[in-house]
This record gives structure tokens, C-alpha cells and sequence, in this order.
């Protein structure tokens, strides 16, 4: 550590984005295997065109390390830099092995399949830098110094020992379900569902960044543990946290979703309407429907596909098109919009669409000064 720490002082500096410091954690803790580092141009190619790496593992979405003009004339293939966060923590080293232009026009329409800047994600790689940077990283730290105390310290489990975590609890199979909203009652649906047909519920919130608009990770965390601690077993549920960032580019990030829980050694993975999806980018199953472009041994790991579920007043309970028969005008369907606008007045949203404890973690969230 103090040689690499040595070694960074004399090196060319790149401040990650925080994006990018998302990636480098998670290639950091093995979530992102058998990435080890920013890919180079042969991957990026073969992500982009084929889903694929160049050796041919499935990998749906670029995990790259873009540079301006600028910065990119500080660097030359076959030396090293030194990775910093944006608060100034010295964060890695790469080995630049490869510099080589961003591409783009390749990335965003086959990433995103759409090139609408107006998409969250095509705009975050229409703002980065017109040169990646290729190469396997050493890191120091992925916490950086001077984050505030959001850091779910307590609920960052790593792949290797979340996978021992699993065998010390016995179990063998899981499902696990990646969220980046409060889980309200259709969530708590398809979550109660798989727990029905698995030993264990692994609830694994997304933390890394999002778009301005969605509800930030630690209130969400208030209410993951508030849910937990009313509605769900305690021996059955294991609650952590997946430090990607969002790229909100459904179906392809559905399978980088599930590739990424592989790794954290779950066997089943919830996928339901729209997932990953942004405004109406992607059909309501696309997410669902990628899954069958791969060999079932691909991916390794078993998608649960669920319809689109919300509460029926005559069935009295969570259903779909797949349960119940007579949805017409039957189920208690709220916009995202309407609930935020609830919230804001300090009324809780039905009890059918969110639980009231939940509600209420929203509401005193909603109603402090300036919600994010
Ligand atoms: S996501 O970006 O993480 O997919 P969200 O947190 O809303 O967004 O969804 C988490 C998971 O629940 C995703 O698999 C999504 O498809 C699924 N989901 C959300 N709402 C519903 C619903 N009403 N019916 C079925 N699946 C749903």
C-alpha cells in the first residue's frame, strides 16, 4: 500500500466522475468479475456489437474510463495513473494499457437502443470524455475519505463474503432483487414470491449514482430497513447494498444486473415490468425478453420474470394479468408523480399502493426543506 501510495505521488492524476467511482468499487470488490480493470478496445467493441467480451463471456454494458483532450495529454499506453475521487482520496492505480477513442456513435444506440439525449444515460456518455483509458486497476480504498456518514458501512457486503454469509445461513438457493426506489407493495409482491420458491431474499438496493429526480439511497435505506422490520422474516432476508451506478438502459442492464449478482453468489434473480427502464424508452418485457437471446448456461443465473403486478380491490390482494382475469378498472394504479405530489402534502399514498410506515419514512423525507 505505502509503495503504491509512493508510486501515485509522481503520476498523472484522473479525477473519476462519480460514475466512474461507482465502476472502480465495483470492480474493486469482484463485483463487476472477471472485469479487473476499465476495458480496452477489443471488449468495448465486442460489448457494444455482441454483448459480448472479446474472449466471448457475455457482457452487456462498457464499464470504461473516459478522459478529456486534456487529460488524455497527460497519459502514454504502457505507464501508469493515479485514480482520485472527486473529494481527493487517492483511490487506485491503472496500468494504461490502451488509449483509444470513444466511440460514441457505437455505444450509445446499441447500449441504450436509442440515441435521444434526452435519455439519462445516452446524456451521461454524450457529456464524457472523447478518449478511454484500458487497464487492470490496484486499489487502495473504495471509500473515499470524506464522504459523509452514507456510506451504509453496515450494509456493504462484498461478493466473497456475502457468499460465505449465504453458506453460513444454509442457504442454497436465492433470489435476490435490485431496486432503485423505495419498495412499495408491488415490489414487496414479486420479493414475497420468490422468498416463497427460494431458501433466502437477498434485497440489494442499488446505491452508486442516480439520476436528479430519483429518491437518494439513504432515505431509500430508511425505508428498506423500516419494511424489513415490519413486513418480512428476518431469517429469510439479508439486506445490502450494490454500489453500481445507474445507466437506465433496461434490457441490457437487466443482464448486467444479473451477471453482477452471479458474482454475489445468488441463483435467482427478479425481473419485472420495465426493468431498469426510464420514460418509455423500452417495452414493458424487453428487460425480461433479452434473456432469451443467451444459452440458459451464459448468464448462469435463473431470471424471475414478473408481469406487471399491482393490488386488485376485487381479488383483494397483489395480482397480475398471469393470476387474476378481470384487471379492467380493478387495480389501484398510481404515477410516480401523484405519489411524489402526496408525499409533499404529508398524505400518505393508499395503503394498497405502500405500506404506511413506509409512507411515513417518505413523507418526513418529502417534507424537510429541499428534497433532492
Ligand atoms: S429498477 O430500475 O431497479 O428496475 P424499480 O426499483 O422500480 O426500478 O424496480 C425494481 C424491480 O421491480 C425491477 O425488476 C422492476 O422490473 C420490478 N417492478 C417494479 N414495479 C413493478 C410492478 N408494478 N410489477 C412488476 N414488477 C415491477
Amino acid at each position: 500500500m505505502a509503495a503504491l501510495r509512493e508510486k501515485a505521488s509522481s503520476l498523472p492524476a484522473i479525477t473519476l466522475s462519480a460514475k466512474q467511482a461507482c465502476d472502480l468499487e465495483m470492480i474493486a470488490i469482484g463485483a463487476f468479475s472477471p472485469l479487473t480493470g476499465f476495458v480496452g478496445k477489443a471488449d468495448f467493441e465486442g460489448i457494444c456489437k455482441d454483448m459480448r467480451l472479446a474472449d466471448g463471456t457475455v457482457w452487456p454494458i462498457p464499464i470504461t474510463l473516459a478522459v478529456d483532450d486534456e487529460v488524455k495529454a497527460t497519459l502514454s499506453e504502457g505507464s501508469s495513473a493515479a485514480l482520485f475521487h472527486s473529494d481527493g482520496t487517492l483511490l487506485a492505480i491503472i496500468d494504461v494499457q490502451e488509449i483509444y477513442a470513444h466511440d460514441k456513435a457505437l455505444e450509445i444506440p446499441n447500449v441504450f437502443r436509442t440515441e435521444d439525449d434526452a435519455h439519462p444515460g445516452v446524456a451521461a456518455v454524450q457529456e464524457e470524455g472523447d478518449w478511454l483509458v484500458g487497464g487492470p486497476i490496484h486499489v487502495l480504498t473504495v471509500v473515499p475519505e470524506n464522504e459523509p456518514g452514507e456510506q451504509f458501512t453496515e450494509h456493504r457486503l462484498p461478493p466473497a463474503e456475502t457468499r460465505a454469509d449465504f453458506e453460513s445461513r444454509g442457504w442454497n438457493t436465492i433470489a435476490a432483487f435490485q431496486t432503485r426506489n423505495p419498495i412499495h407493495r408491488a415490489h414487496e409482491y414479486l420479493c414475497k414470491c420468490a422468498t416463497e420458491i427460494c431458501d433466502g431474499l437477498l434485497i440489494h438496493p442499488l446505491v452508486g449514482e442516480t439520476k436528479p429526480g430519483d429518491i437518494p439511497a439513504d432515505v431509500r435505506m430508511d425505508c428498506y430497513t423500516t419494511i424489513i422490520e415490519h413486513y418480512f422474516v428476518d431469517e429469510r432476508t439479508l439486506l445490502t447494498v450494490m454500489p453500481a451506478a445507474m445507466r437506465y438502459a433496461g434490457p441490457r442492464e437487466a443482464v448486467l444486473h444479473a451477471l453482477i449478482r452471479k458474482n454475489y453468489g445468488v441463483s435467482h434473480f427478479i425481473v419485472g415490468r420495465d426493468h431498469a427502464g426510464v420514460g418509455d424508452y423500452y417495452g414493458t418485457y424487453d428487460a425480461q425478453n433479452i434473456f432469451d437471446e443467451f444459452e440458459p448456461g451464459d448468464i448462469g443465473i435463473i431470471p424471475l420474470k414478473f408481469e406487471h403486478a399491482a393490488y386488485s380491490k376485487k381479488a383483494q390482494g397483489m395480482v397480475s394479468a398471469k393470476t387474476f382475469p378481470k384487471l379492467e378498472g380493478d387495480q389501484i394504479f398510481l404515477s410516480g408523480t401523484k405519489v411524489r405530489e402526496m408525499l409533499a402534502k404529508g398524505e400518505r399514498p393508499p395503503g394498497e399502493f405502500s405500506r404506511p410506515e413506509v409512507a411515513d419514512v417518505l413523507i418526513k423525507w418529502a417534507t424537510s426543506e429541499v428534497p433532492a
